[in-house]
């Protein structure tokens, strides 16, 4: 029988990606969003994108622990992967009070809901941010973390917080995947990353600037001690990073027995990319030059951040495919069809679909999920 895998976010930009790459791989996805930050379109396109309609929408809050139980149970899930959250860095800075409570708040509830049906395998989205200003490079799982923001600080408790659930629980098993910068966009140009208002990242704001939405990128400090004074990411295609989401789940749902209930594992490439290097590959996918001006250092930002992937190897025979050239043409393919879109969004009937005041209820049907769905109480 087909595994079926909970979604928190998964109308996200990382979990609308992963659930495509669960749907190609045969899992059934149950995704629960309160849409803070997505919208209904982007979900709507998955079951097209991956030819499959095994996917149904719960519109609700994961930091309603009832309402998580009663999904869990309802829907017989096998795993979670817990994606919802908030995660703006800036935003952590000016309202830690908010990133504590939401995204603490989300985890116990999670965790909570699957200690009391007896679902045990959950993967975590973590972040590269808990190793902070770290000189060791490339960066081992084994480095002590170092956070210094509160959007950093809520990953690192809530690894605490599941290392603490996992020891207390028999046959609890988790994965906390700690992502390094996650870019790029699924090759159809239907899902991708939309910042809401003034992007904060590199990706966004170049394709921004491409597109002629802003009018040149601010490069944030060209006097780093890197290769030519930009700062340094480790850059993984969000499909390579989906495709490592499946691998992990893969690898909990064999394992019978695990010596380590809680283990935290890189996501990254190993490759530094300069912000330099990455406005000349992005100019190359458009074919023209993208304006630029380099400004001061942002405030809190390290000058180089590096994965030590092998773990994920090692672990779950995971290896990222896709280069910088990749992660550019996708994420200018996306940009482009969303600047020619007209309205806001391409509209497309909903998948199966159910509200939190009534989540067990489908009440707008995608023609591919008519019938399929579960009968209604
Ligand atoms: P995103 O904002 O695109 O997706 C998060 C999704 O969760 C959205 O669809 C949002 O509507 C939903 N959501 C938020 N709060 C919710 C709540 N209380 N209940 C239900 N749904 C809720 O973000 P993303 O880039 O896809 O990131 C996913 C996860 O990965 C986050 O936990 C983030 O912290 C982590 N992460 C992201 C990056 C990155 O650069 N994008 C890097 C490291 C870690
Ligand atoms: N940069 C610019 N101009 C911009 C935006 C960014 O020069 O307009 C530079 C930054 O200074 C940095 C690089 O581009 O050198 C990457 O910056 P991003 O903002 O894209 O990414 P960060 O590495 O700062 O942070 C991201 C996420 C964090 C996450 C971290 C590690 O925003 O939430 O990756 O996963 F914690």
């Amino acid at each position: 029988m087909k595994k079926r895998i909970l979604t928190t976010g998964g109308a996200g930009y990382i979990g609308s990606h992963t659930t495509v790459e669960l749907l190609k791989a045969g899992y059934s996805v149950v995704i629960l969003d309160n849409f803070e930050n997505s919208d209904r379109d982007r979900v709507a396109r998955l079951p097209l994108i991956a030819g499959t309609a095994d996917v149904r929408l719960v519109e609700g809050d994961v930091r309603d622990a009832q309402l998580v139980a009663d999904v869990l149970k309802h829907h017989k899930i096998d795993a979670v992967m817990h994606f919802a959250g908030k995660k703006a860095v800036s935003e952590s800075v000016a309202d830690p009070l908010l990133y504590y409570h939401d995204n603490i708040t989300g985890a116990v509830s999670v965790l909570s809901a699957m200690r009391d049906i007896g679902c045990n395998k959950l993967i975590f989205s973590s972040s590269a941010t808990v190793y902070g200003n770290t000189n060791h490079l490339p960066t081992p799982e084994t480095v002590p973390p170092s956070v210094s923001n509160p959007y950093g600080r809520t990953k690192l408790i809530i690894e605490e917080i599941i290392d603490d659930t996992a020891a207390s629980l028999s046959n609890f098993q988790a994965l906390s995947l700690r992502y390094f910068n996650p870019v790029g966009a699924h090759s159809s140009g239907f899902i991708g990353e939309c910042p809401r208002g003034v992007p904060n990242n590199l990706f966004p704001y170049i394709a921004q600037a491409a597109a002629g939405i802003r009018d040149y990128v601010q490069i944030h400090g060209g006097d780093y001690e890197t290769s030519d004074g930009t700062g340094s990411r480790d850059y993984i295609h969000v499909v390579d990073l989906a495709r490592g989401h499946v691998a992990a789940v893969e690898h909990l749902l064999s394992a019978s027995t695990n010596p380590t209930p809680h283990r935290k594992v890189n996501l990254g490439t190993g490759q530094g990319h300069t912000v330099l290097q990455v406005l000349q590959a992005f100019s190359k996918a458009c074919g023209f030059q993208i304006p630029y001006r380099i400004g001061p250092r942002r405030a809190g930002d390290v000058a180089a951040s590096l994965a030590d992937p092998s773990l994920g190897l090692a672990l779950f025979h995971w290896k990222p495919m896709l280069g910088l050239e990749q992660m550019c043409q996708d994420h200018w393919h996306f940009q482009k069809r969303e600047r020619n879109k007209p309205g806001s969004g391409v509209r497309m009937p909903l998948c199966a679909h159910e509200t939190a005041s009534n989540h067990l209820v489908s009440n707008e049907t995608h023609p591919l999920t008519a019938g399929s769905r579960d009968v209604p109480n």
